[in-house]
């Protein structure tokens, strides 16, 4: 006997998987509590009118038949966006920005709206968070829009689609996701099976028409909403605004990118007409740091293509309780112990009866293991209470042998050192050939973390 379809399933919030059962941890993405009930989805029609993905015709091609052309690429008017898009907005392309609600997603697709219409391109900018006023008022902030700019304030996914097929906008923003709602889907708005419903629509229309569409999509811990996570596989593109929202300064990383490299980041200072590029971000990175603290030191990592230099800072104290407290902001905290137990091992400080907390100064979060040799010293640093040259910076991956290993582009990160005005860097002897020719500013290398505690 054919068994009954249930009329409900269980989706995880975080990766998207289907279960029949709930359970407390998703077997997959192994996220504790993210198993939430929704109705079963049941397509009551098929979507009319939009466009499957081969349109003309479904005639298989060959490849030296497809065209590309230089147009295909257009520009946000946005460098540090063009720069995390792998070069400008490729025609026909799914974009997904994420990010924490009041980040600036909206802001910035405004923007990006605004100059795509100055340049003559006709855009329609779906909202169903906010009232057209709403738009209007952030539209003032940012400055003057023209004519080509089309609001509509609506959350039903059907007439969206229709009002895109009809008017055939080049760009379309969807702000956001969670809010849109998908007649044929019986599950409410937000839910894993509506956010990936509604997706799925705009994929065809992106790709049959050749429309670029960019998606808003809140990131949210307690799974009320569906996060953004369920829809990366989907799109082309996959951004997320990452930042203090209480700070000034965004830093939009690219996480997926179909056209471009990944992890290459754009920063972004929220003023109040808007969003500015920042040109130089190791700057602002480094700006407001305090001279002659102990546990300060400067490392620098490759950001995608860019180096960026950042302060590492480091706070070892003496604990109260048996059980010394650990913890790191902006980085890997196992990597963090790691790093203490090599200068407890192989260096011979005492760190076992200490708290220790690291963090990355900026909000920056870094997961390269060049700046390795930026927690060690930071931490030996503050340890001893002895301040670090302001000048001085220095980067390299530490084993556990407490040897001090090669990294990439390590020329690079020389220059941007040397760039940002630095007396000293200190760098391993495993890359003294890419260092050789460079001037003006003092190389010192070193084979081990012993060297390097020696050294400073
Ligand atoms: P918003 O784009 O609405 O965030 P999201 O769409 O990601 O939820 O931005 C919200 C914040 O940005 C809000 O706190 C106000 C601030 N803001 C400025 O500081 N300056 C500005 O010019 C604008 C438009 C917003
Ligand atoms: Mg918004």
């Amino acid at each position: 006997m054919a068994k009954a379809k249930p009329d409900t399933v269980f989706f995880c919030q975080n990766c998207g998987y289907e279960s029949v059962k709930w359970a407390g941890q998703c077997p997959v993405c192994r996220e504790w509590n993210t198993m939430t009930e929704e109705p079963a989805a049941r397509k009551t029609k098929k979507s009319a009118g939009i466009p499957r993905l081969n349109a003309d015709g479904g005639k298989p091609v060959t490849l030296k038949e497809i065209e590309l052309n230089e147009e295909d690429r257009l520009s946000t008017g946005i460098r540090e966006l063009d720069r995390v898009l792998g070069g400008g907005l490729v025609q026909g392309s799914l974009i997904l920005v994420g990010g924490d609600p009041g980040i600036g997603k909206s802001t910035l697709l405004l923007q990006v709206c605004r100059n795509l219409t100055g340049a003559g391109h006709s855009v329609l900018y779906v909202s169903g968070e906010e009232s057209a006023k709403q738009i209007k008022m952030r539209a003032v902030r940012i400055g003057e829009f023209n004519d080509n700019l089309k609001l509509y304030c609506d959350t039903s996914l059907d007439d969206v689609a229709a009002l895109i097929e009809k008017d055939r906008p080049e760009a379309v923003v969807i702000d956001s996701i969670q809010t849109m709602n998908n007649e044929n889907v019986t599950a409410a708005a937000g839910s894993v099976s509506q956010v990936r419903e509604s997706t799925g629509v705009l994929m065809r229309l992106a790709k049959g028409f050749g429309i670029t569409i960019f998606i808003v999509g809140h990131v949210t811990k307690d799974g009320s909403v569906a996060g953004p996570r369920v829809l990366e596989h989907m799109v082309d593109t996959v951004l997320y605004f990452e930042g203090d929202v209480q700070g000034a300064y965004r830093i939009l990383r690219g996480v997926k990118n179909r056209f471009g490299s990944t992890d290459e980041i754009g920063v972004f200072e929220m003023a109040e007409k808007g969003l500015n590029e920042v040109d130089n971000p190791s700057e602002y990175l480094l700006s407001g740091r305090a001279e002659r603290a102990s546990g300060n030191v400067v490392t620098c990592t490759i950001e995608g293509t860019r180096p960026l230099l950042v302060e590492i800072q480091a706070l070892v104290c003496d604990s109260n309780f048996g059980f010394p407290k650990r913890q790191a902001t902006g980085m890997d905290f196992n990597r963090v112990s790691l790093l203490m137990a090599v200068l407890e091992k192989r260096v011979g400080m005492r760190l076992g009866q200490s708290d220790a907390y690291v963090n990355i100064a900026g909000g920056l979060k870094i997961s390269e293991p060049a700046t390795d040799l930026g927690v060690v010293i930071a931490v030996a640093s503050s340890f001893q209470n002895r301040p670090v040259d302001p000048k001085l910076a220095a980067f390299g991956e530490v084993g556990l042998n407490g040897e001090v290993r090669a990294v990439s582009m390590c020329d690079r990160r020389v220059n941007e050192a040397k760039k940002m005005g630095f007396r000293t860097v200190i760098v391993p002897k495993a890359n003294h050939k890419s260092t050789a020719g460079i001037t003006g500013i003092e190389i010192l290398e070193a084979g081990s973390v012993d060297d390097v505690i020696s050294l400073i």
